[in-house]
């Protein structure tokens, strides 16, 4: 049987095309826009979405036998506000996970409503990203537009409402939303007062492995696949990413490398940071993760290739880069704002400590470093909780730079494992499907039977105590930075 995995990205949907054994039989990618319509803020169309994932699930399957299609599932850019009408027109564009705007309401969750509280009803408090707050900003400053509201989804349930009719979510995705009790896998009815929305303008709620329904009719007949196809519920990015990584089970790790970067840690118990500056989400295996999310990872690399220097030769310009860990310039990736740990909307890109002699190269290692740093803050907060990694997985478009994976395994000093594709989400989606369809008992039986490590790059003692010594520099310049930044905004 064949199964299609979609993970709905920020730049572009992905689309994968898995067999009954795990094989990857064709992967296609198709983009559309992303609107910055403010300073900080981050819109995207739905109905581009379901446009460019119909197209893609077209061309996925050209040349291949339509009828051994089974199962389709997701991976999807998190906490992003997609609000319907009673017609079932979108009332505005999206507001998505890296947008900004949500200062006031997200000062008003965790001041005024209180930390305590949003963590005893949801595990979490409010990031600037999370839905409800895009809730409460569309409350406040579009009361027309919140008025109307039928339905509230988050972006990859928007596909699979048009592809199933049903309206429905899953745990991972739902645990972004800040409306979720994580713990007990339910909504929670107390935050659903305070956003001021009712039950039922929500989604149903599965788990991710869990088949919502069958494609419609005339989407199965559009498509020219069986009328029987399963769409399973499907999972956030970084929860499908980690089915796609094997990052199953207690104690895994996995970082991806996308528009965003995280780091993800998946556990058997139910836990939570008391600092709260990781997340505390459900995963996509029926169990919990802490996860650590940075606004703009690849994609601060891919800025300053593509719209500062002005190349798209990404390999060419890193050959140049030959003093790894004796770098004099620093960088602070906060290009969007920053979530974790700083939780910060506020914060922004800086280069500090260059010279006369700072070399283009220079900049460039520092954009990678800078991102390293930055997921080694997030590391540094799950050790304090007591968590004890050796390795982790790597995924997302960054994991394809050799120099980057070293990077990383040095500045966390952590083992990087690998895997045959870095097509993380897609590959999670189509797992969960064949989950779905009763190919397989469960995530973790897939997950150890697809997932191959090809390699493992080693932290180097010696480069690793010098990055050591450059993140407790690194450390030290976003509080310097920050009184200037509250100054910027
Ligand atoms: C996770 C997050 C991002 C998006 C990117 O909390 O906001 O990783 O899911 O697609």
């Amino acid at each position: 049987m064949l199964y299609i995995g979609i993970d709905l990205g920020t730049s572009a949907v992905k689309l994968l095309l898995m067999d009954s054994e795990g094989k990857i039989r064709n992967i296609v990618s198709r983009e559309y826009p992303l609107y910055f319509p403010h300073p900080g803020w981050s819109e995207q169309k739905p109905e581009d979405w379901y446009e460019q994932s119909m197209e893609g699930i077209r061309q996925l399957l050209e040349g291949f036998d339509k009828s051994q299609v089974a199962g389709i599932s997701f991976g999807g850019q998190m906490h992003g506000l997609v609000i319907l009408d009673d017609q079932d027109n979108v009332i505005r564009p999206a507001i998505l996970w890296n947008d900004g705007r949500t200062g006031e309401e997200t000062d008003y969750l965790n001041n005024v409503i209180g930390r305590e509280k949003l963590s005893e009803y949801t595990a979490n408090i409010a990031f600037a990203g999370f839905t409800a707050p895009k809730i409460l900003w569309v409350r406040n400053k579009e009361p027309e537009n919140f008025a109307r509201i039928a339905k509230i989804m988050l972006p990859k349930d928007y596909i699979a409402y048009r592809l199933t009719g049903v309206h429905c979510t899953d745990v991972s995705d739902a645990s972004g939303m800040l409306l979720f009790d994580v713990k007990n896998r339910t909504w929670s009815k107390e935050m659903c007062d305070i956003c001021g929305i009712r039950r039922d303008q929500l989604a149903d709620c599965y788990e991710s492995y869990e088949a919502v329904g069958t494609v419609l009719p005339q989407i199965a007949d559009e498509l020219g696949i069986p009328r029987t196809v399963k769409v399973a519920a499907g999972a956030g990015d970084n929860a499908a990413a980690a089915v796609g990584t094997g990052t199953v089970g207690d104690g895994m790790c996995n970082i991806s490398l996308g528009t965003s970067g995280t780091i993800f840690i998946s556990s058997k118990k139910f836990g939570v940071d008391k600092n709260n500056a990781l997340h505390s989400f459900a995963h996509a295996d029926g169990s919990y993760h802490l996860m650590g999310c940075m606004l703009s990872a690849a994609s601060c690399n891919k800025w300053w290739m593509d719209e500062i220097i002005g190349t798209r030769e990404y390999a060419k310009e890193q050959e140049a880069i030959t003093k790894l860990g004796r770098n004099h310039v620093y960088f602070l990736p906060y290009l969007m704002g920053e979530r974790s740990p700083h939780n910060n909307p506020n914060a922004r890109g800086t280069f500090i400590g260059m010279t006369m002699d700072t070399t283009r190269a220079d900049m460039t290692q520092a954009v990678l470093e800078g991102v390293a740093f930055a997921l080694r803050d997030s590391l540094e907060v799950a050790k304090s909780l007591g968590i004890r990694l050796e390795r982790t997985k790597i995924c997302g478009g960054g994991a394809k730079s050799p120099l980057w994976k070293k990077m990383i395994a040095n500045i966390l000093n952590l083992k990087v494992d690998v895997i045959e594709s870095e097509e993380g989400p897609a590959m999670g989606g189509a797992m969960l499907a064949a989950v779905a369809c009763g190919e397989y008992d469960s995530v973790e039986q897939i997950a150890e039977k697809f997932v191959k490590v090809v390699d493992t790059v080693e932290p180097d003692p010696e480069l690793a105590a010098l990055y050591e010594d450059r993140y407790a520099r690194f450390k030290q310049i976003y509080p310097a930075c920050k009184p200037l930044f509250e100054i910027l905004s």
